[in-house]
């Protein structure tokens, strides 16, 4: 998709649409909004008297048939009240202005826009935002869809933001040109969680990882397999890995730019089908756990990302892949095992495989003197008990850290809610037979008991743990939300690391 930015010109416009912002507290036409109505003989203005023009977040209205000026459409695009936009206003709003777009088959578009709306708002980001609502929206996953009209195929190719304010051009084209990177980005990894298990095995998952980062040339992958992962000693994963003929893989990527300083690593979940192990699961919408991987995903999009915009700062992604499933050589409840640092695990329940696999990971990382470590896993249900499907829980042991990811997801918009690490949690984990057990036995604090689980394989590096499992998928397409899973969390990562 090309980008571009120009300042507000409507004379010498063509093009297949104009969007234009309207708000509910200030419908007064000014501006090239004013002189595109003139064009139209007043349209806009009498739409706006008889009240089917409102400015009402969500409103869409279209209008067409123009003879004086070298647009098929004008979409005149509701954002709500001005005083209270914020980034995920115009984010959700382009999600879903692209949509319409495509419906009307348009492939070059004007975005008139103002990118200041208020005080609180930078230009610049609200170009990316802009951009990462668009791709992110226009969304769709139709790789296994024989019937090509079910394909939908000319999606917009060309956008062209329209400012009044031309002075900072060059930051804003490279804000929105993140944009784009970032949303597609999110994409990316949404295909990977949409992708079956049949499709996806750990194998596959590799072999994707490797296609992806084998010729960017400032990227290394390196590869633990069955064998060196038994030398690793880390008995955690490969417990898990046991029910399944899929071979399991620890598949890590660095970017190390930055000679003689540590890394700050990124540790994703990867279970390319959770059946549950032994404790298995019901068969009630077990199919969405083809997205249990999801944790992975995010990373490999975010080290995408990264891989593009160049930071100056050292990342290592660590996806340990594996399946979760019940067979005659699967783990057992009651089995011991012991982690890569040592300590021995009591399984109490096969279903709690997700914090054995990263515990391992994590060890891993930890060896390898990582800075800091962001974990990121679709861990619990219970996270969904606690915070439904609107923020994502997070927990850690450093509260500056987890600050500024919060702040970083009042950004992007996908939130993040903090969850604490009381000692006591650590008691629900007690064991008769091992150092600890992999899940609590008495109901109560699910997410918090695995992210306490977690907190025994950091050590005493800085650390925080995104549980995911909340937000993993959207119900309904909304925005730039499309219904199948979310790619949730790609954009805080990234932000975050571009803050540090
Ligand atoms: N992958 C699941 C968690 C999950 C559930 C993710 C729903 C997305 C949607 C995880 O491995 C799991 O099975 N967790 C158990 C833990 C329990 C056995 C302590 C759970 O949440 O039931
Ligand atoms: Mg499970
Ligand atoms: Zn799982």
């Amino acid at each position: 998709m090309k980008i571009s930015i120009n300042k507000n010109d409507v004379d010498n416009i063509k093009t297949d649409a104009v969007i234009i912002p309207f708000f509910e507290d200030s419908n007064n036409l000014t501006g090239s909004i004013l002189k595109i109505d003139k064009i139209i003989d007043n349209k806009i203005a009498s739409l706006v008297k008889t009240k089917n023009i409102t400015g009402k977040e969500k409103e869409i209205v279209v209008i067409h048939n123009f003879s004086k000026i070298k647009t098929n459409y004008i979409i005149c695009a509701g954002l709500g009240k001005i005083k209270d936009i914020t980034y995920n206003t115009v984010r959700k709003s382009s999600g879903n202005i692209i949509r319409v777009l495509e419906k009307l088959k348009c492939k070059d578009v004007v975005w008139l826009t103002n990118l200041e709306y208020n005080q609180k708002t930078d230009t610049a980001k609200m170009a990316q935002a802009l951009i990462e609502g668009a791709v992110m929206g226009s969304y769709i996953f139709t790789k296994f869809k024989t019937d090509k009209k079910a394909v939908r195929s000319s999606s917009v190719n060309k956008i062209s933001i329209s400012t009044p304010d031309l002075k900072n051009t060059s930051k804003i084209i490279k804000s929105a040109e993140k944009g784009l990177i970032m949303g597609q980005a999110v994409n990316m990894a949404r295909d990977l969680e949409n992708t079956p298990a049949n499709r996806l095995t750990p194998f596959d998952f590799m072999n994707i990882t490797k296609d992806i980062f084998q010729t960017k040339s400032d990227i290394s992958i390196d590869i633990i397999d069955r064998k060196k992962a038994e030398s690793l000693g880390m008995e955690a994963f490969l417990g898990v890995a046991r029910g399944s003929i899929q071979e399991p893989y620890m598949v890590i990527l660095k970017y190390q730019p930055v000679k003689n300083q540590k890394s700050l690593w990124l540790v994703g979940k990867g279970v390319t089908f959770d059946a549950g192990g032994i404790s298995i699961k019901p068969s009630k919408k077990m199919g969405d756990m083809k997205a249990d991987m999801s944790g992975a995903a995010s990373v490999l999009a975010a080290m995408q990302v990264i891989s593009e915009l160049k930071p100056e700062k050292n990342i290592v992604a660590i996806m340990p892949l594996t399946e979760n499933l019940p067979s005659g050589s699967a783990q057992l409840p009651g089995d011991i095992v012991k982690a890569m640092n040592g300590k021995t695990i009591e399984i109490v329940n096969t279903d709690a495989e997700g914090r054995l696999i990263m515990a391992d990971a994590i060890c891993y990382a930890v060896k390898n003197q990582a800075e800091e470590i962001i974990d990121i896993a679709t861990l619990t249900g219970a996270c969904t008990v606690a915070l439904g499907h609107s923020a994502a829980g997070i927990m850690g042991n450093k509260q500056v850290n987890i600050n500024k990811m919060t702040d970083v997801s009042h950004f992007t918009g996908d939130r993040v809610w903090q969850l604490p690490l009381y000692d006591d949690y650590l008691d629900y984990l007690e064991s008769d037979s091992a150092d600890i057990k992999n899940c609590t036995e008495t109901g109560g604090a699910g997410t918090v008991t695995a992210g306490k689980f977690l907190e025994q394989f950091i050590d005493t590096t800085p650390w925080m743990h995104m549980d995911i499992a909340s937000v993993m998928d959207y119900s309904k397409t909304d925005g730039y939300a499309v219904k199948g899973m979310s790619g949730y969390g790609v954009r805080n990562i990234v932000e975050y690391i571009l803050l540090s």
